[in-house]
């Protein structure tokens, strides 16, 4: 068996491609479509037009992408698949190269356009239902359509870009200058919609109840008897995917933690109280805390960690599942954005941010095949998963928690000593922003201790202590993030707290960056 086999694809009733030319917006793209209902994931550009066509899509996206369609390497897609029949819309970069591919003529634009624009339609059609005949749009682009040929007709404009939409006069081809799936463009979502069920025809039926249902059979289907081991960590991801097995096969579940020396405080009582709340199957706790911190030692690079992290914990799990009997499938929470920001598609056009160390699959040698059940979702459609399985709210809406723990938030070496720093800091981020009763309106917060000391004053005293910096944000994806405005009284009493109750911390900061351009986690 190949340890990185897929669950058999559930079918959509109706599905819709995005065609990845290198977007960071593609992932937006799909969650923009699975907003109205519409079953939608992400393809490689160069899918083969009847590869494509074999999976029977109603609509097909084309991303936008960084490159020109004129560079020499620039991603292209299949032009064969103008020519299936199935509605297409190009988005920024996916309309040059829908307009490039049938005739038209694409250009430097005389100034890179970067921002708000306003549009203006310039001829009826079905994509502006509803819409005024003017509207704001977010345009990020250095090339555009400067002619179409014959075959096109423009029907929406700006003053900087004339040719802003069009629409082809025989195939069912739509290409757009600028981002409907952002919220700088505020009636996006509904030339989505329309592009969605008056041109493509969906009905827009998709609904994460069938997917859960759907799951489970597949899972049933695929598993039959045999044993599922299951890496729990106590965060949504994880215990969902442990529900979807818990109703799929029910006591052949055997769930593992490791206790990796990393986690936050009081985290592995609370999973283990909640693990024995909602399963009734094994959960076997293994303690690799010396394991994992000897292999971090002296260890200050980022990826380094997380390499290493990713080997301890490969180790771990194949001694831990060696002693669980008849165990031939491993089951993880890998989510869909997981697989794009690790670049699972190595040879994808997209970056690759940060190693996610449990994306990419197991080693082979470890002998399962892999369950990644909520591969195609999104963390907001995990939640509503989660509550659809009956899993408890507080469990549900548990901040996020990377894989590599709080290694990624000690900055520099991760020692015994610095851990407690930082686990006690954090401890008292998290429980004032609940007393605050901001818990849910944020969607991540925690305490990273820096790598710097410096000079303060306690009592009479000079001190040269630790720096930690509070980090929360805003976002529904994770893939863009902005810090959250606390109340100036809630920070100054995270700051107080820290610097009185953790010895060895004299300075608190908060961090106010966005991502992008930095990350959500440090490293
Ligand atoms: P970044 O730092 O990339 O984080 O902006 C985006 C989200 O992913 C989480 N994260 C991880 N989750 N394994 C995980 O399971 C990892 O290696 C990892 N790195 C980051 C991060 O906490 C945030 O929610």
């Amino acid at each position: 068996m190949n340890a990185t086999e897929p669950t058999p694809r559930r079918t959509a009733e109706e599905l819709v491609l995005v065609l990845d030319f290198g977007s960071q917006y593609a992932q937006l793209i799909a969650r923009r479509v699975r907003e109205q209902q519409v079953y939608c994931e992400i393809v490689r550009h160069d899918l083969p037009a009847a590869q494509i066509a074999a999976r029977r899509p109603m609509g097909l996206i084309l991303s936008g992408g960084p490159s020109s369609v004129y560079d020499p390497g620039a991603p292209r897609c299949d032009p064969k698949l103008f020519e299936l029949g199935v509605p297409v819309l190009g988005i920024c970069y996916g309309m040059q190269l829908a307009c490039q591919a049938l005739g038209g003529r694409v250009e430097n634009a005389p100034a890179r356009e970067y921002g708000r624009a306003l549009c203006g339609r310039t001829a009826d059609h079905p994509l502006f239902d509803g819409l005024p005949d003017r509207f704001e749009v977010w345009m990020s682009h250095g090339d555009q359509v400067t002619r179409v040929s014959d075959a096109f007709v423009p029907i929406a404009g700006t003053d900087t870009c004339p040719i802003a939409a069009v629409r082809h006069q025989r195939l069912p081809v739509l290409g757009l200058q600028f981002h409907p799936e952002v919220t700088h463009t505020p009636l996006g979502g509904a030339m989505l919609g329309n592009f969605l069920k008056q041109i493509c025809g969906c009905h827009g039926r998709w609904k994460l109840g069938d997917f859960a249902r759907e799951t489970v059979e597949a899972i049933r289907e695929r598993v039959g008897g045999d044993r599922v081991i299951c890496g729990l960590s106590g965060g949504v991801d994880s215990s969902v995917t442990a529900a979807l097995l818990y109703q799929a096969i029910g006591s052949n579940l055997t769930c593992i933690l490791v206790n990796n020396g990393l986690l936050r405080r009081d985290e592995q009582a609370s999973v283990i109280r909640e693990f024995t709340d909602h399963f009734r199957t094994d959960l076997h706790v293994i303690d690799a805390e010396d394991r994992f911190l000897g292999a971090l030692a002296g260890i200050r690079e980022p990826q380094e960690k997380r390499r290493r992290i990713g080997h301890a914990f490969i180790a771990c799990f194949k001694e831990a599942s060696a002693k669980v009997a008849g165990a031939r499938y491993l089951a993880q929470g890998t989510l869909y954005p997981d697989v794009i920001e690790s670049g699972a598609a190595p040879d994808g056009p997209a970056a690759t941010i940060k190693l996610h160390h449990n994306v990419g699959g197991l080693p082979e040698e470890l002998g399962f095949a892999l369950i990644e059940p909520l591969r195609d979702l999104f963390k907001d459609e995990v939640r509503k998963l989660g509550l659809e399985l009956g899993l408890p709210e507080e469990l549900v809406w548990r901040h996020p928690f990377p894989g590599p723990g709080l290694a990624v938030r000690c900055l520099g070496e991760v020692t015994r000593e610095r851990l407690a720093v930082l686990r006690s800091a954090d401890a008292i981020v998290v429980e004032e922003i609940r007393r605050g009763g901001l818990y849910r309106m944020t969607a991540q917060a925690f305490a990273v201790l820096l790598p710097v000391r410096s000079v303060g004053v306690m009592g009479d005293s000079r001190t040269y202590d630790h720096a930690i910096a509070v980090r929360c944000v805003d976002t529904d994806d994770f893939m863009t993030a902005d810090w959250t405005r606390l109340p100036y009284e809630l920070l100054a009493r995270i700051s107080t707290r820290i610097i009185n109750e953790v010895k060895g911390v004299n300075r608190v900061c908060y961090d106010i960056s966005s991502k992008p351009p930095a990350t959500i986690e440090w490293e």
